[in-house]
């Protein structure tokens, strides 16, 4: 980036410390950070402006249940491998997390949770895809997005296992943008002397960095009209699962959304809901206690279904979602970060917090439910489709997962 361009963000943003920082630098180091703001996206810093924005009126939506999915489900079946088939759905894996929370050096799908042989959580998903493949005799185009830290060992990694025998001429790689991590003060945080803290953009990032890569246009010349978005760490998802896509199709809805029923009102997934007439979701920390307790027309919990980041939505729709209407989520997390040290030779120590210390920036693709215009809320059942590795041990973690994965009957 130019230096004059940068200058100019910064005092847009209020970063005049940072910018006074960068000036006295030396060129070395000044030519770095400006090499590393060209993928840096700074409009993301006024979200910490505007703030979160408030929830408009929240109402219950309908959900389609197990018992109406099992009347239709030969029907939808037949429409969503015909669409199959016909090349019409892709799938998009997100894997440019971090797994922060998991504490892994690596990417996350890198991960084993194998017991008595390895397991690689890349391996669950191509073997859940290889499910559909055999049903259909279609391979489905995966898109794979990565983030500018993993990418490459995500690519040499799926190289050396041969894509766990998926075809690779279906895959696609591309590579999601980083927004810039800040201080409680809203200030750029530095993790080296020349670089600045800086994370992916959150997983509702997918849609814009399809497009920078121009795998868009690939969509529209290979006809591919859905695209199911899910998340690399549910290792018992079905993917392109011809029901749910089927059902989704017959709807005439732009997005079709997979729920669970939720374990207890509290739980950590949002919940499906509509927003001032528009499908939405509630994230679990927006419950209030009046949302967790309240019923709906039949005298059930009226927010009991929560999303698990599977989703079907369709292209046409979501090329009209532009980037900047994205909302900005400002999240509270540990970011390491540069401080002076006399002890330290260079003058200079990574600190990595044990608390959270800093806001990172992230779209959400949970916003997309909202921004897409109409949704259909397609329940699954957890034991069959529901097994996220956030953490090592606990609740949603490698220790729960291989509990879900041997009581479905698989071998670890
Ligand atoms: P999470 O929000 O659980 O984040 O991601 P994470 O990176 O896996 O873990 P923590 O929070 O750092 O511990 C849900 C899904 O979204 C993807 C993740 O890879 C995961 O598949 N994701 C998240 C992205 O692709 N990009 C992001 O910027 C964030």
């Amino acid at each position: 980036m130019e230096e004059s361009r940068f200058r100019e963000i910064m005092l847009t943003y209020g970063q005049e410390e940072v910018l006074e920082k960068v000036s006295s630098m030396n060129d070395k180091d000044k030519a770095r950070i400006l090499r590393q703001c060209d993928f840096l996206d700074f409009t993301f810093l006024k979200a910490l402006k505007e703030g979160e924005k408030e929830r408009g009126f929240i109402e219950p939506i309908r959900t389609m249940k197990l018992a109406e999915i099992a009347l239709k489900k030969d029907e939808y079946e037949r429409i969503g491998v015909e669409a199959i088939k016909a090349g019409k759905v892709g799938a998009l894996v997100l894997a440019g997390g971090m797994g922060t929370r998991l504490g892994s050096n690596h990417a996350k799908g890198m991960y084993d949770i194998g017991m008595t042989k390895p397991v690689y959580i890349f391996q669950r998903m191509f073997e859940n895809m290889m499910d559909v493949v055999n049903k259909t005799g279609a391979w489905i185009p995966l898109f794979i997005m990565t983030n500018i830290m993993n990418d490459r060992e995500i690519k040499e990694f799926l190289v050396e296992h041969k894509c766990f025998g998926y075809n690779p001429a279906y895959i696609k790689f591309f590579v999601q943008d980083m927004s810039p991590c800040v201080d409680y003060n809203g200030k750029i945080m530095f993790a080296k002397p020349d670089e600045f803290a800086m994370s992916p953009n959150g997983n509702g990032g997918f849609y814009s960095s399809m497009v920078n890569a121009g795998l868009d246009k690939l969509c529209k010349e290979k006809g591919i009209e859905y695209i199911n978005v899910f998340a690399i760490d549910n290792v018992l998802q079905r993917i392109a699962d011809p029901v749910f896509v089927g059902a989704t199709i017959e709807s005439g809805c732009a997005t079709g959304a997979k729920v669970v029923k939720k374990a207890d009102p509290g739980e950590k997934v949002g919940s499906i809901c509509l927003e001032d007439g528009q499908p939405s979701v509630v994230e679990y920390y927006e419950m209030t206690d009046k949302l967790m307790q309240a019923k709906d027309a039949d005298g059930e919990p009226a927010y009991d279904y929560g999303v698990i980041l599977n989703y079907l939505f369709r292209v046409k729709e979501m090329d009209s979602i532009v980037k900047n209407e994205m909302p900005v989520h400002v999240v509270k997390k540990k970011v390491p970060y540069l401080a002076e040290s006399k002890d330290s030779p260079t003058g200079y120590i990574t600190v990595n917090p044990d608390e959270p210390n800093a806001y990172k920036l992230e779209t959400l693709s949970l916003d997309f439910v909202r921004m897409m215009g109409s949704c259909l809320p397609f329940e699954v059942v957890r034991e069959k489709e529901f097994a996220p590795i956030k953490n090592s041990m606990g609740i949603d973690s490698v220790e729960s997962a291989r509990k879900m994965l041997i009581a479905a009957g698989y071998e670890l």
